[in-house]
């Protein structure tokens, strides 16, 4: 057998990180501006990480819940006070595509009802709800495709309001920042505006911030730039480094039932011990003030970049589009000067380095862009 080859592959194999690096078998280094896709929260192999989820491992890996589980209960209370979010719930699944479904399924139960408002270049995940709430039909597969979902542009509270009053839906759903579709901002009056039409028709809010979250923005979750409060807030990616965990934090206006939802892995220890390491490192390390120093100072040098048509971002969730296709010279920053970087579609060039990064991987990355910016410039000036 062989893996099923859906991903298209750089032809480099990572054996070992350490903080904001990661090795080769043949010991050449990266800088990772990529975090394994908005992952590594508080940096490759920290120790405390690891020493959490050896202790845990040794003592039990996992148990069903069927059973008493303390460390859901601490990882529930540290989420709450870390996020702002204390008088929330916690439902924990095991990735961003499911506790999209989860939100969604609460809202449904909720209301009674089945439609979902999501939002132009939106992404929610690749399974049967979250996979229709995305805007992208050449991952929806004719099993996917349904009515329940309308798509309005971002932005647009006219339209939303158009939409709501028809009291058809169950649920707005939006990221904090649009990832996948570009480092796209909603503007924080209309994140005012959309909490207040979804309140005003019995319409619930989920704040999907499963790669905007987790103090990627320089707040614990973007919307709150906004001042707004959702419904319902969907987690993955930061919350535990690397170890596959996803959260759903609940409002109180929702009552559990037994039954509703439930997981045969979701909250399992392991995976209660790597997100529990991660909030005692967010807390010891002050990761989102470095988040907002390291997002302000990468912001200001990339101002000064050539070639860029427009810089999105917040904290460390950063989008460069540039004036021509990015695609050559991010395999320039990877071949030639050891750094990944992300992209979204061909221009835009997107930052997700690890919440940790110093000055110095601020330099290194700019030294590189500078470099490869320059070296582009040059070529096309060259005469055919
Ligand atoms: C905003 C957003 N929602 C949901 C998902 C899906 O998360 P997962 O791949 O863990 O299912 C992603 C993944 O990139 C995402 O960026």
């Amino acid at each position: 057998m062989v893996p099923f080859d859906v991903y298209p592959l750089w032809d480099i194999e990572p054996v070992r990180g350490e903080g904001c690096y990661l090795y080769d078998k043949s010991g050449v280094r990266y800088l990772d501006f990529y975090g394994g896709h908005a992952v590594i929260s508080v940096g490759h192999a920290h120790p405390r990480y690891v020493q959490r989820i050896t202790e845990q491992l040794h003592r039990l890996a996992f148990y069903s819940n069927a059973v008493q589980n303390s460390l859901q209960k601490q990882l529930a209370e540290r989420l709450g006070h870390a996020s702002g979010y204390p008088h929330f719930a916690l439902f924990l699944c095991n990735s961003g595509a499911e506790a999209n479904e989860n939100a969604i399924k609460l809202a449904s139960f909720d209301t009674g009802k089945k439609k979902v408002l999501a939002f132009s270049k939106a992404f929610h995940g690749r399974t049967s709800g979250a996979v229709a709430a995305t805007d992208n039909p050449k991952i929806l597969a004719p099993f996917n495709r349904t009515p329940n979902v309308e798509f309005i542009p971002l932005n647009d509270v006219e339209a939303v309001e158009q939409k709501l009053k028809t009291g058809e839906f169950c649920a707005a759903i939006i990221e904090g920042i649009q990832g996948v579709g570009g480092i796209l901002l909603p503007d924080d009056p209309f994140l005012q505006q959309l909490s207040e039409r979804c309140r005003a028709h019995g319409v619930r809010l989920i704040l999907d911030e499963i790669q905007s979250g987790y103090g990627r923005s320089g707040k614990f979750f973007a919307h709150q730039w906004a001042g707004i409060e959702p419904d319902l807030i969907t987690t993955a990616k930061g919350m535990a480094n690397g170890f596959p965990i996803g959260g759903v934090l609940i409002s109180p206006a929702f009552k559990p039932l037994h039954g509703m939802l439930g997981t045969t892995f979701g909250g399992a220890h392991l995976a209660c011990a790597a997100a529990l390491a991660v909030l005692e490192i967010f807390e010891e390390e002050h990761i989102l003030g470095n988040v907002a120093d390291m997002g302000a100072l990468l912001m200001n040098e990339l101002r000064a970049l050539p070639g860029v048509k427009e810089l999105r971002g917040r904290g460390l969730i950063v989008g460069i589009e540039m004036e021509k296709p990015a695609g050559e010279l991010r395999k320039k920053l990877l071949f030639e000067h050891k750094i990944f970087t992300g992209a979204a579609g061909a221009h835009v060039i997107r930052l997700l380095p690890p919440l940790c990064i110093g000055r110095q991987q601020v330099s290194e990355l700019m030294a590189a862009l500078r470099a490869v910016v320059e070296n582009e410039k040059t070529l096309t000036k060259q005469p055919a």
